[in-house]
């Protein structure tokens, strides 16, 4: 039956098809007890992609990814691509799809779950009740900017090269965002740049303010220096609600975060493009924060909640659907309370299993909370 909803699906490299085929059950189960279908493409992305046709990302699949109302998206990379030259990396394949599809805006929620306060590496006083999200600018920065390279210098020494840019533009773009996610929740949004040391930061901290100035109601703005913020998060990350900064600041502060949270297995995001003013949708490509873990791929051990987590915000960002994302962020609370733990949050009186055991222990949920 056709829908009016697409979702291709790339599910990539390491646990990436592992987590996916998981969660694709999740989406069946929607299909079958909530009437939400999707019609569904599928693309090859990474290595996968790589190995098949000689690209990371082929024009195909990007123009597939441009088509559809969203992307869920698994992991890319892995040992086998290290010696790759950098343009064919699998990373790029990422990158390439941030860029092309101008996916500026990356929310990292951050949340503790009740169940998992224990697996955090800090005390539970300091984590339990956590509930933060870091909004990084994806789409520029030192990610991006030009000029960016290597060359040799007049003497003949080597020399690698990459530019922290930004433009007013992309950071009132970025700043919107974080003031709109501030106004559905604590209203508090933190400034995060060095500003004590690098031009663009100085140049972040005056457009925030002054977009604060002119279109802040309702939303607290303060400003912290990205090494202060590194530390206050693991001092005490309760302090914040949205943190907003650039692409490099952005990459380190959200795996740092995500730990806060007991494992990087948990966490999802979404990356969100300006909406059409025409048309009313935005691309939009929502991933785990974790990565293709190679470590661990193929043998059926990923922790495939990041990935259902991601669902969830796709759900909720792309089609408004918040009822539904609340019910599967439910269930996965829900299957935590459970004794199934994967290895990355296993705790004293669980029982380890695999991602077919955790995602089997969120489908039971779901089946209880829709009874
Ligand atoms: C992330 C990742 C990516 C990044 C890599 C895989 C290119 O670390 O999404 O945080 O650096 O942005
Ligand atoms: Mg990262």
């Amino acid at each position: 039956m056709a829908t009016n909803r697409q979702m291709m699906v790339m599910a990539g490299d390491g646990i990436g098809p592992e987590v996916m085929t998981a969660t694709l059950k999740v989406v069946d189960w929607l299909a079958k007890h909530r009437s939400i279908s999707f019609d569904i493409s599928e693309g090859l992305v990474g290595g996968a992609a790589y190995d098949k046709s000689g690209s990371p990302l082929t024009d195909e699949t990007l123009a597939d990814a441009m088509a559809a109302d969203a992307v869920l998206f698994g992991a890319v990379g892995g040992p086998e691509y290290d010696d790759l030259p950098f343009e064919l990396k699998p990373e790029r394949a990422l990158l390439g799809l941030r860029k092309e599809m101008d996916l500026f805006a990356n929310l990292r929620p951050a949340l503790v779950f009740p169940p998992l306060v224990s697996a955090s590496s800090l005390k539970p006083e300091i984590v339990s009740g956590l509930n933060i999200v870091i909004v990084r600018e994806l789409t520029g920065g030192i990610y991006f900017a030009e000029p960016r390279g290597r060359d040799t210098d007049a003497n003949g020494m080597v020399r690698a090269f990459d530019t922290n840019m930004y433009t007013p533009p992309e950071i009132e773009r970025i700043g919107r965002v974080a003031f709109d996610l501030a106004r559905k929740r604590d209203g508090a949004v933190m400034s995060v740049e060095k500003a004590n040391v690098m031009h663009s930061g100085v140049l972040w901290r005056e457009v925030m303010t002054a977009l604060h100035a002119a279109e802040g109601e309702g939303v607290s703005l303060s400003h912290m220096y990205a090494d202060n913020c590194a530390m206050q998060l693991v001092r005490n990350p309760r302090q914040f609600d949205v943190i907003v900064t650039d692409n490099l600041f952005g990459d380190l502060l959200s795996d740092c975060a995500a730990m806060l949270t007991g494992s990087l297995g948990m966490l999802p995001s979404a990356s969100l493009g300006a909406i059409d003013e025409t048309t009313g949708k935005r691309h939009a490509l929502y991933e785990p924060v974790h990565g293709s873990a190679p470590d661990i791929a193929g043998q059926g051990l990923a922790n495939p909640l990041a990935q259902v987590l991601s669902l969830a915000m796709l759900l909720r960002y792309s089609f408004d659907q918040g009822d539904d994302a609340e019910l599967l962020e439910r269930a996965v609370e829900k299957a935590l309370d459970g004794e199934l733990r994967t290895g990355d949050i296993m705790a004293d009186g669980c029982t380890q299993t695999g991602t077919d055991g955790m995602i089997g222990a969120v489908l039971d949920s779901l089946d209880a909370l829709a009874r």
